[in-house]
């Protein structure tokens, strides 16, 4: 029934939700590994938390990178228990507007991003008996809003993907969805340009409503800590100004 000691991966950790969860489940004794694309970032994380925490530089679109990242965890911590696959992006733009880039990164970081660390980690819980997967959802899949179309479709997919792997992987293995609101982060970015409204209205309801990143990673720390026989499927954590 505790954090302590666990070795956990958590992605997109240079910023954010990631990083909030990472200094939370550090600081209740467990063994982070970073990941995330910025070197800088990761670095200045590691150093701010402290203690037995680890950085591997990861672009989560890359199955090589991510396999490399379990494996590395393993030979530095000897086990894995947690894999928090949070590394995501969005563009909010109307179908119309979004191109093909845009499309295919939020495709490739949010829903490949998180089938390569199912594909790399499973095979570490299957060998010890144990693990759990959580994986960052989104209040954008729960209430659909236009100008998410793409992102909201994406995380229900994932979504989809994690209540599929939980009838698959049987007693040993927990899945947890957390479906964050909107959270204070870098997420959102610049604000938007009036020539698109779309973005520019989620972006200013964003400023006004959104919560603290370690709500979520409070929401994530409940999950890991409950005893070993009980899975926590889905929580969905927002603003209480969120519409
Ligand atoms: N903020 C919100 O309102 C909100 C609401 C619902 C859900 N979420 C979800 O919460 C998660 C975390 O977002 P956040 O709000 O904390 O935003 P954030 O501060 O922008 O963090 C996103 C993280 O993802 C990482 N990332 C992006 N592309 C990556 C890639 N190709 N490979 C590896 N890492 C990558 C970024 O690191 P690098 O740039 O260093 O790679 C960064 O650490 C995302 O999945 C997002 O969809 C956020």
């Amino acid at each position: 029934m505790s954090i302590q000691n666990k070795v956990v991966i958590v992605t997109g950790a240079s910023s954010g939700i990631g990083e909030a969860t990472a200094s939370l489940l550090a600081a209740r004794g467990a063994r982070v590994m970073l990941a995330g694309r910025r070197a800088d970032r990761l670095e200045q994380v590691a150093s701010a938390i402290g203690g037995d925490v680890a950085w591997t530089v990861t672009d989560v679109r890359r199955h090589t990178d991510v396999r490399a990242l379990v494996s590395g965890t393993v030979e530095r911590f000897g086990r894995l228990d947690v894999l928090v696959a949070n590394a995501g992006v969005a563009t909010v733009a109307p179908l119309d507007d979004l191109t093909d880039e845009q499309i295919d990164d939020m495709v490739s970081v949010n829903l490949n991003g998180v089938l390569h660390g199912i594909a790399a980690a499973l095979p570490v819980f299957r060998s010890q008996g144990s693990g759990h997967f959580v994986q960052t959802v989104s209040t954008s899949g729960l209430r659909i809003v236009a100008g998410q179309t793409v992102y909201a479709g994406v995380k229900n997919a994932v979504r989809t993907i994690s209540e599929g792997l939980r009838q698959e992987v049987g007693p040993s293995i927990r899945v947890t969805a957390v479906s964050p609101g909107m959270v204070r982060t870098e997420f959102v970015g610049e604000r938007p340009p009036a020539s698109n409204p779309t973005a520019l209205a989620t972006w200013e309801q964003v400023q006004k409503v959104a919560i603290a990143p370690d709500a979520i990673a409070r929401a994530i720390a409940f999950a890991i800590e409950q005893p070993k026989d009980v899975d926590v499927n889905e929580i969905v954590v927002r603003p209480t100004a969120q519409g």
